[in-house]
């Protein structure tokens, strides 16, 4: 069993991608932070891409305006050469670039404007991951370019499971260049009469279910998106294989639940399969105590006691609070133990849980220490 040790991983220049990924709520936006914040003021140049952080964090990071481009963060310390920038990924409006950059003026002007694009691009499940994937892409041609990054800290979207960012440009990928739309393409190439009587009832049905103004969109989106599709799937492709590059590196963070930490092995898994380098698994909100020598078991017995007393009402009261705590600090270091044992090849670190949320500078800094500290 091994320690994760990310200041190792921060200050290695050959480090210039890391993803936070896993399961829905689990720390991720706050360990992208925090990591970044952290590499930054240890000299690093770096970029944070966070997405949908909480609206304090956000604030904390100066990101008040959704315009889709890091900005700097005040009150890094940049004293050893680093500095940090934030952006916050607005998901359609990277979308919108990529058709910019794909179409010709006219193609985008029509795609831009069409009410299944403007549906699909800002709510298709997978959107999401597939957009923070093309931001990334773009945010790595960048610092190549300009050198104003030597690492990118990439948050993921709250999914459902920490698989979807994996899935998701496939998905979409196979949505946009999928039967579905071939089918819907179809009529608007050629004669009706050479559609097979299958095909046909099927549009009826579209027809009904969607409606004749819906259909008609989807037909049109298809006609103007399938010029550019070369060029969408290649960029997905491109952006795809910057995740197997060496210099690419995924956090795994994960809640000491079990549910969350099944996720981590599914993750873990996958990443495996993909080649992809996995640098450990952050074990964040593990529940630590102030008197971790007193057992649940002894402190319910000297609640009990007390209460047969019935003198000491507050101290009892105490005791019975200590006991649902250990039993909390027993059970997360439970898990946490098991799933060491389980991936012996997995470097971990655990995070305990802070009494409050992480909203600024200050407590980035904090997990930040508490991310590298035995
Ligand atoms: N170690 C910690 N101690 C206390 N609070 C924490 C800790 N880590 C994260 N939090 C808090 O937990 C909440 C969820 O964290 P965060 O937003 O980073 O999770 P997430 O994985 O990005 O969630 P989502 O899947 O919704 O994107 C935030 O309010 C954050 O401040
Ligand atoms: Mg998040």
């Amino acid at each position: 069993m091994t320690r994760l040790d990310l200041d190792a991983l921060i200050d290695d220049p050959a480090t210039r991608i890391v993803v936070t990924c896993g399961a829905g709520g689990v720390g991720k936006t706050t360990t992208a932070a925090a990591l970044g914040l952290r590499a930054a003021e240890r000299g690093r140049k770096v970029v944070v891409l966070t997405i949908d952080p909480a609206r304090r964090l956000a604030q904390a990071l100066g990101l008040t305006e959704l315009d889709n481009t890091p900005r700097a963060v005040a009150e890094v310390d940049g004293s050893n050469g680093g500095r940090l920038d934030a952006m916050m990924l607005d998901m359609k409006r990277t979308f919108d670039e990529v058709v910019l950059a794909h179409a010709t003026p006219e193609k985008a002007e029509q795609i831009l404007a069409n009410p299944f694009y403007v549906a699909l691009s800002s709510s298709f499940a997978g959107t999401q991951e597939y957009m923070a994937m093309e931001k990334l892409g773009q945010l790595h041609k960048q610092a190549e370019r300009s050198g104003d990054w030597d690492l990118i800290v990439v948050d993921t979207p709250p999914s459902r499971s920490a698989l979807d960012f994996l899935d998701a440009p496939e998905r979409l990928a196979s949505l946009l260049e999928g039967r579905f739309l071939r089918l819907l393409l179809a009529p608007a190439r050629g004669p009706l009469r050479l559609m097979s009587a299958g095909v046909n009832l099927a549009m009826s049905v579209m027809n009904k279910v969607l409606g004749a103004q819906v259909l008609t969109d989807v037909q049109t989106f298809a006609a103007a998106f399938d010029t550019l599709f070369g060029g969408f799937r290649e960029r997905a492709e491109q952006t795809v294989a910057l995740l197997r590059e060496p210099h690419t590196v995924f956090l795994v963070v994960a809640a000491p639940q079990n549910d969350a930490l099944r996720e981590a092995s599914y993750f873990a898994e996958r990443l495996r399969e993909e080649h992809m380098p996995l640098a450990g698994v952050v074990l964040n909100r593990v529940t630590t105590t102030h008197a971790p020598e007193l057992s649940a078991e002894r402190s319910l017995a000297a609640a009990e006691k007390l209460e047969e007393g019935e003198t000491s009402d507050l101290t009892a009261a105490v005791l019975r609070l200590h006991a649902d705590r250990m039993q909390q600090v027993v059970g997360d270091n439970k898990r946490a133990d098991r799933f060491r044992r389980g991936h012996r090849a997995i470097a971990t670190v655990d995070v305990p849980a802070l009494p409050d949320d992480v909203h600024d500078l200050t407590g980035l800094r904090t997990i930040g220490k508490l991310l590298v500290s035995p």
